[in-house]
């Protein structure tokens, strides 16, 4: 008798220590807690985007399935984004969607993440192959790359040829300049060149003046833009920006200098955020490339759902079994 009751009181508190040490799971059936680590949210796209993701989260909610949201903003420090990650795993979400910080550097997320068997999910900032393969319930959805320069450089060649004012100096060339995103993000560098590449397949001879970094950011954009204005004064024909906020940055840089009409180049952007959207229907911005956040925003509640619950995953249509990509289309008007 005595051992059985020893026996049962080492049992006891064997489960005790168990539950005390292990994390929570308040994931219980019918609610799922959903963390998202974003990795600036002042960053204007990506603000809009978590926007329509919480919206569709809340779309997929149904009787018996309630889901809950949990937004951490990193502010650009991958150390403070490890550190959230753990807290909202510590917090008891049970799936996390994350846009890194550092894309390369998504280690320490995968192996929080598989130690606690919590599915991730990243977004907008692609980790590179070899990582996507360190674990099987890891997702990324995103956009191609590719597919919004090219169509960006194609939007420059028809208003180009379709603008008879566009070559200003009348030397049969289009001066160009570049503001780019981020060094080492998959849709800086690749949307740059792919856009050079149509304009040049659709004959439009080029020469460019210089380039700029502005880390996706309106201020940003402004200042490099002003540089380059001081530099190459009344010779830019075209500005390429990799996203619509530079786009804008641009166009305030100029609009600093009263330059207005025909003394300005023309302005391609990408995104189609709300103001610049509304920059092309007023038509200061001649085109955009619309990113398809809701698309993607509904990619991501659908597979932090399935992941969780273990049903529908068979209805979306990966790439690679992982990659969820949406395309991007064309925006004039
Ligand atoms: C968007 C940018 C955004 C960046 C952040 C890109 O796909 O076009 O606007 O700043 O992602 O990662
Ligand atoms: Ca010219």
């Amino acid at each position: 008798m005595k051992r059985y009751l020893i026996f049962g009181l080492a049992v006891l508190l064997g489960v005790q220590c168990f539950c005390a040490c292990g994390r929570q799971r308040p994931d219980k059936p019918g609610r799922i807690q959903v963390g998202v680590a974003c990795y600036d949210q002042s960053d204007t796209f990506l603000s809009e985007l978590i926007g329509c993701l919480r919206e569709e989260l809340a779309a997929q909610e149904r009787d018996g399935l309630e889901i809950a949201v949990t937004v951490r903003d990193a502010a650009g420090s991958q150390r403070t984004q490890d550190d959230q990650v753990m807290e909202l795993i510590e917090m008891g979400c049970g799936v996390l969607c994350v846009n890194l910080v550092d894309r390369a550097d998504p280690s320490e997320i995968i192996d929080l993440a598989r130690e606690n068997d919590v599915p991730l999910i990243f977004f907008n900032r692609e980790p590179v192959a070899e990582d996507m393969m360190q674990w099987d319930r890891l997702y990324y959805v995103g956009a191609y790359a590719q597919q919004s320069g090219t169509m960006q450089g194609e939007l420059a060649a028809d208003a180009i040829l379709e603008d008879g004012q566009a070559d200003r100096n009348k030397d049969g060339k289009i001066q160009y300049v570049v503001i780019e995103g981020e060094a080492g993000h998959q849709d800086a560098i690749i949307r740059t060149e792919s856009a050079v590449d149509a304009l040049k397949k659709r004959g439009i001879q080029l020469e460019k003046l210089g380039s700029g970094m502005a880390n996706w950011d309106r201020a940003q954009a402004q200042n490099r833009m002003q540089q380059m204005i001081g530099q190459y004064p009344n010779q830019i024909e075209l500005v390429l920006a990799n996203n619509d906020a530079m786009a804008l940055g641009a166009m305030d840089a100029y609009a600093k200098l009263n330059h207005t009409g025909s003394a300005l180049p023309l302005f391609f952007g990408i995104d189609g955020t709300e103001v610049g959207l509304e920059a092309v229907v007023d038509g200061r911005l001649a085109g955009t490339v619309y990113n398809d956040k809701e698309g993607q925003a509904r990619a991501m509640a659908q597979i932090a759902v399935a992941a969780v619950t273990g049903q529908g995953m068979d209805q979306i249509s990966f790439e690679k079994d992982r990659y969820v990509y949406l395309p991007y289309r064309k925006i004039t008007e």
